[in-house]
């Protein structure tokens, strides 16, 4: 098999609290081909923007990396300084944030953020860059875009603000573009516009995506390979058709209750009763096992570790471990 475009190991990001530490995100471990698209679902709180964030390197303090590796097309992430991060930020690796406001800064031009990205990465004069990013905005499917070059991000509705930070993020033709929920805050018939154009500027570039959604019906008719996350762990990691046909985890299983088209056909994630754990509690055996039906005592002794069950297949739950 070629070597994946990203590898992240064993990832461990936490911060420090009365001389311990909190582990949010634990052994997290996935990677994604080139021209791959991989989906992360799980309920609110699992650790889905933490790892985006801690690929991008943009950890906001405290948290930090304890341990594990995160590899990009050669290169250790976690080791290298600002300066060769910002490097492969926005050039190589970009992302789409969950809250675009957050993103784009309201005293600027949009045509200017745009633009920035590529004279830092690719050289471009201030001339050939604003040129570009017309390009891009038409490219996004914004009308007229050489007048809203010069606007300002208040003057765009919300879903031309998130057309513009697409089209930021695919500035310098990513190898890797993260898109963290990007439509949550667009209404349906603009989320789906959104997702198409995603989708063709995905194929057209052979980028890798990792798409990160509450949405599990949008997210089965695009991955090609699907990661659930619980409590800052990977629990269980498929090709999309396989978990969709027929997911083994029992939290998988009922996330599975909630796609469009299944037995119970609700459009949103199914509520399983309890709640998530606090990245406090220091939890002995498996993080599901307060809300599992199947559980066990051996669940409440030691933690399942995450296993491979086919050939790209992995699940942690000691229902498969044989
Ligand atoms: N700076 C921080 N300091 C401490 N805890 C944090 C910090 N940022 C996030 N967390 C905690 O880390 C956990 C994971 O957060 P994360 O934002 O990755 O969740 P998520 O899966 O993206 O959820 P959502 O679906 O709501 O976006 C949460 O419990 C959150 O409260
Ligand atoms: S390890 Fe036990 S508690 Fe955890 S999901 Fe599997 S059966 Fe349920
Ligand atoms: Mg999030």
């Amino acid at each position: 098999m070629n070597k994946p475009l990203l590898s992240v190991e064993q990832l461990t990001v936490g911060y420090p609290n009365q001389g311990d530490t909190v582990n949010i995100l634990q052994n997290v471990t996935f990677s994604i081909a080139k021209g791959e698209i991989v989906g992360i679902v799980g309920e609110s709180g699992c650790g889905k923007s933490l790892t985006s964030l801690s690929i991008m390197g943009l950890l906001g303090d405290p948290l930090k990396v304890q341990s594990g590796k995160i590899e990009f097309d050669g290169t250790e992430l976690t080791r290298l300084g600002k300066k060769e991060l910002n490097k492969i930020r926005g050039n190589e690796i970009s992302m789409i944030f969950q809250e675009p406001m957050t993103s784009l800064n309201p005293v600027f031009r949009v045509g200017d953020q745009i633009s920035e990205a590529m004279v830092n990465h690719m050289g471009l004069s201030k001339k050939e860059a604003k040129e570009r990013s017309i390009h891009l905005l038409k490219l996004v499917g914004i009308p007229s875009p050489e007048q809203r070059v010069n606007e300002y991000p208040h003057q765009l509705s919300g879903g031309m603000r998130q057309r513009v930070m697409i089209a930021m993020a695919l500035a310098c033709d990513p190898l890797l573009l993260i898109a963290d929920e990007p439509t949550t805050a667009l209404d349906v018939t603009i989320q789906a516009q959104i997702l198409d154009l995603l989708l063709d500027i995905q194929r057209k570039n052979k980028m890798s995506l990792i798409f990160i959604t509450h949405d599990l019906g949008v997210l089965s008719k695009m991955a090609d390979r699907v990661m659930v996350m619980y409590g800052g762990r990977v629990i269980e990691s498929a090709p999309m058709k396989e978990l969709y046909e027929n997911p083994k985890h029992p939290y998988t299983q009922g996330l599975w209750k909630a796609i469009p088209g299944s037995a119970k056909g609700e459009k949103r994630l199914y509520n399983i009763p309890g709640t998530v754990p606090d990245p406090k509690d220091k939890i002995k055996g498996c993080r599901f096992a307060t809300r599992c039906q199947f559980a066990e005592s051996r669940c409440r002794e030691s933690e399942p570790p995450l296993l491979k069950t086919g050939d790209n297949r992995e699940i942690a739950c000691f229902l498969y471990d044989n």
